[in-house]
């Protein structure tokens, strides 16, 4: 029996190894039929809420194409502009007036607990498109999804996660992500000062996953996932910080001619900035584009689950 239907999906730690296997199994179901333009309107009449406090392409975008390939329609924001939060109005108030329009919210804030605060006030479910630093986990289903599909399972894998650990919230949601699956170990690749947080590295030793700190070239070496992210830029309290980490790390083709491991995949949850050269796209190496892409098919499922259950 499901466990999906009303549920708020606020962080990826919340589902179990059962529940991510039945959402990509259905994602798999969802992707066949898109490739083979079968037309599947199980949640028509419904009404999904897209409330974007925060800059987003694939995020947003992606759960609208999701709703709408699936005959829901959709309202929202794309930034707190031009909504009556600038006349002073609470997230609680904006919150409660979205549910009683919408039978779901998708909320991104730059606050962290953001989502939690609305999942207190809504009745309807919340799910949390990305909240501040702290977590992404529709990010994190999807870059399990893509590596089942990619490797067959993501157990047993060697992953090196690369770039912003501290403030980069995908990093840090595909990393609480793995313990719910038995990786072989897990190569921590980032400058000191953006290196993973407590509460993150705790969760990986109480799950009895193995981690160590490693430099780039050795983690390409060992790796069969490397996870690569951008320096969050916008969540540094001082720029000065920012100057210097920027550009510290730099994924190449010759790079990677040089060093990867055979079988060797690149996820990204983009926006990138230098992180991967431009011509690492069209190797082998690249999986970004494919992992961008699965955000349909998972976010297909997940309203589906969340909204029906076992009714599908
Ligand atoms: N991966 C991701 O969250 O991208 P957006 O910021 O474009 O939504």
């Amino acid at each position: 029996m499901s466990t999906w239907k009303g549920r708020d999906v606020l962080n990826i730690l919340d589902f179990s190894r059962g529940d991510l296997e039945e959402l990509f199994e259905l994602a798999k179901k969802y992707k066949e039929d898109l490739k083979n333009h079968r037309v599947n309107r199980i949640l028509e009449g419904y009404v999904i809420a897209l409330a974007f406090f925060e800059p987003s392409t694939r995020t947003r975008m992606s759960f609208e194409t999701a709703a709408k390939r699936l005959g829901a329609a959709t309202v929202g924001f794309t930034s707190g502009e031009g909504t009556s939060i600038e006349k002073g109005e609470t997230l609680a108030d904006t919150i409660q007036m979205l549910d009683s329009y919408a039978d779901l919210i998708v909320i991104r804030s730059k606050f962290e607990g953001s989502a939690i605060l609305a999942s207190e006030v809504a009745v309807h479910p919340v799910i949390n498109g990305g909240d501040g630093k702290q977590h992404h986990p529709t990010q994190a289903m999807l870059d399990l999804f893509t590596v089942t599909e990619l490797f067959g399972s993501p157990d047993g894998l060697t992953y090196a996660v690369v770039g912003d650990l501290r403030y980069g919230r995908a990093a840090s949601s595909f990393l609480l992500g793995l313990t719910r699956f038995n990786p072989e170990k897990v190569i921590l690749v980032s400058p000191k000062q953006l290196r993973a947080r407590p509460e993150v590295l705790m969760t990986l030793m109480d799950s009895g996953i193995r981690y160590h700190e490693s430099d780039l070239e050795t983690a390409l070496e060992e790796a069969d996932v490397v996870y690569v992210t951008r320096i969050q830029k916008e969540r540094f309290p001082d720029p000065a910080e920012y100057e210097k980490v920027k550009g510290s790390y730099r994924i190449t083709r010759g790079l990677l001619e040089a060093k990867a491991k055979n079988g060797l995949k690149i996820l990204h949850p983009l926006p990138r900035v230098d992180e991967i050269s431009h011509d690492v796209d069209n190797t082998e190496w690249q999986a970004y584009f494919i992992q961008a892409a699965n955000g349909i098919p998972v976010r297909m499922a997940l309203l589906s689950l969340v909204l029906k259950g076992d009714e599908l």
